[in-house]
């Protein structure tokens, strides 16, 4: 059963049981801290029996003596706190979930001397709650699940207590943003269509984000035509989600990010196999990324005018379907020969894109996807794949993604690749053959962009199934929100 943290500050110890944890490092293994909850003065001891040394992440954890006011201790290093990043205190704090799974009561003691500043208190305790999140909806609980799970009250010490707090708001609404971007990716395609999709995004109002919903004859309206290709051969009609976030100043220009959300994609009539189509539930992990930072800006109020859009549809083999070799007509009016119904995700893009810049020409655009397997093949699951026509976006971006460790490694684009789309029949095709197809892939999207300055964010190997991380266990990883989080903070709000 999953846990839930309640994170509050206080500037001093106050425990009764429970579990005390205290943060030690190379220079003092057992730090003052820690010697408070242990009057006998065992410490010493179970540090040296144990061999810890106060290396980062290395931890000691003992049974309190009898005249301990806790019932147990435990010490989590931090190795050389002063070097230590933000990222570097998130996993500090994933590490200390570990410690408290099975605790009611917890508070963890940052000390005196060297104790991190506010912020990086708060990033612990977002650490701390990204470690929790656990996606266990459709488990039946098990009979002894009051002892495993539920709520533990976690009180971090810390002299500065206004501004923890005030820093742990803003990371409340990066948490809040992560985990409703890995429930909608892990979310199964039979509860989550495209209508249950765009129902969540409307559920941002409540945060003071407007939504439009579009349905499917409003996109016919628009001449949507590549994305509503797609999903002719799904029962579930497309959707697309228009969300604004209003809080920088009115003539202020957007910022827009734009999300593929196949809810699932069998390839339609080419057709995947069947090993490991299961994962394809997860091809909406770019929308998914695009909603999720929507309710991080708005739930921290960012200083900034934000337009996320996102395109929602199926892709079934059907009577109704399309086939390869059919032409369609986007939006843009460029015509597009499906070579391969499978390289869906560009047919939605286009059309998403097209739409965004025509009506917010936004000052920037930047588009998440799970786009092609060949990212994996480049990159695997440690980078997404970063494609732009813009340096300064690029060199901003990629600096949020060594800030964040969501990072992602820039990819060439160039007009000999542009080359390998040109089709015999209408103005591109939807593929480019074997070779550099995530490149080709970003070459397509690129034809829908103009001059507006634009990245095209490749997550297919980040956003979900990526490996288990001290901040992350969820399959559904969230990959993007802190990312592009860092990103506006940064480059527009400071
Ligand atoms: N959704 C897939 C890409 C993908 C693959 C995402 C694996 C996550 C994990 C995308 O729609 C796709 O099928 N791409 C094809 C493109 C090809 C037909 C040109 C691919 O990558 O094989
Ligand atoms: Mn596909
Ligand atoms: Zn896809």
């Amino acid at each position: 059963m999953s846990v839930e943290i309640d994170i509050s500050f206080a500037k001093s110890t106050k425990i009764s049981g429970g579990l005390a944890v205290a943060v030690g490092s190379e220079a003092s293994p057992v730090p003052e801290a820690a010697r408070a909850f242990d009057p006998a003065g065992v410490l010493d001891k179970a540090v040296s029996v144990a061999g810890f040394k106060g290396k980062a992440y290395a931890t000691v954890d003992i049974l309190a003596p009898k005249d301990s006011p806790a019932d147990r201790i435990a010490i989590v290093g931090a190795g050389t706190p002063g070097d230590r990043t933000s990222f570097d205190w998130m996993r500090l704090g994933g590490k200390i979930f570990t410690l408290i799974r099975s605790a009611k009561k917890v508070v963890i003691d940052l000390g005196e001397d060297e104790q991190p500043d506010a912020e990086h208190a708060a990033d612990l305790a977002l650490g701390l709650i990204m470690r929790a999140y656990d996606f266990d909806t459709y488990k039946t609980p098990k009979e002894d699940a009051e002892e495993t799970g539920g709520k533990v009250k976690v009180t971090i010490v810390h002299s500065d207590v206004s501004g923890c707090k005030k820093a742990f708001a803003d990371r409340e609404a990066v948490a809040g943003g992560v985990s409703l971007a890995r429930d909608l990716v892990n979310e199964p395609a039979n509860v989550l269509g495209p209508v249950e999709f765009a129902a969540k995004a409307k559920e941002l109002e409540k945060l003071g984000v407007e939504v439009e919903i579009l349905t499917e004859k409003e996109l016919k309206k628009l001449k949507m035509d590549a994305l509503l290709g797609v999903a002719l051969g799904s029962a579930r009609p497309p959707r697309l989600a228009v969300m604004q976030w209003k809080g920088g100043k009115a003539k202020d220009k957007p910022l827009a990010f734009v999300g593929k959300g196949v809810v699932f994609d069998t390839g339609g009539i080419s057709i995947k196999p069947a090993a490991g189509m299961e994962d394809m539930k997860g091809d909406m992990g770019g929308a998914a990324a695009v909603t999720g930072l929507m309710h991080t800006l708005a739930a921290r109020k960012a200083k900034v005018n934000a337009v996320g859009i996102i395109g929602l549809v199926e892709n079934m083999p059907d009577g109704a379907s399309q086939r390869p070799g059919d032409i369609v007509r986007s939006m843009s009016g460029q015509t597009i020969e499906i070579i391969n119904t499978d390289a869906e995700g560009r047919l939605v893009l286009c059309d998403a894109l097209w739409y965004c810049r025509d009506r917010f020409d936004p000052k920037v655009m930047i588009n998440l996807a799970t786009l092609t397997g060949a990212v994996i093949v480049a990159l695997g699951n440690h980078h997404a794949g970063l494609f732009s026509n813009d340096d300064g976006l690029a060199a901003a971006l990629s600096n949020a993604g060594a800030i964040t460790e969501e990072k992602v490694w820039r990819l060439p684009l160039a007009p000999e690749y542009d080359k390998l789309i040109d089709s015999k029949f209408a103005d591109m095709k939807n593929t480019g053959g074997r070779w550099a197809g995530s490149i080709t892939a970003a070459q397509f999207l690129k034809r829908f962009v103009k001059d507006t300055p634009w990245a095209h964010l490749d997550v297919a190997g980040t956003a979900m199934g990526s490996p288990a991380t001290d901040v992350n266990r969820s399959w559904g990883s969230g990959f993007g929100v802190r990312l592009l989080d860092r990103y506006v903070r940064d480059t527009f709000e400071s």
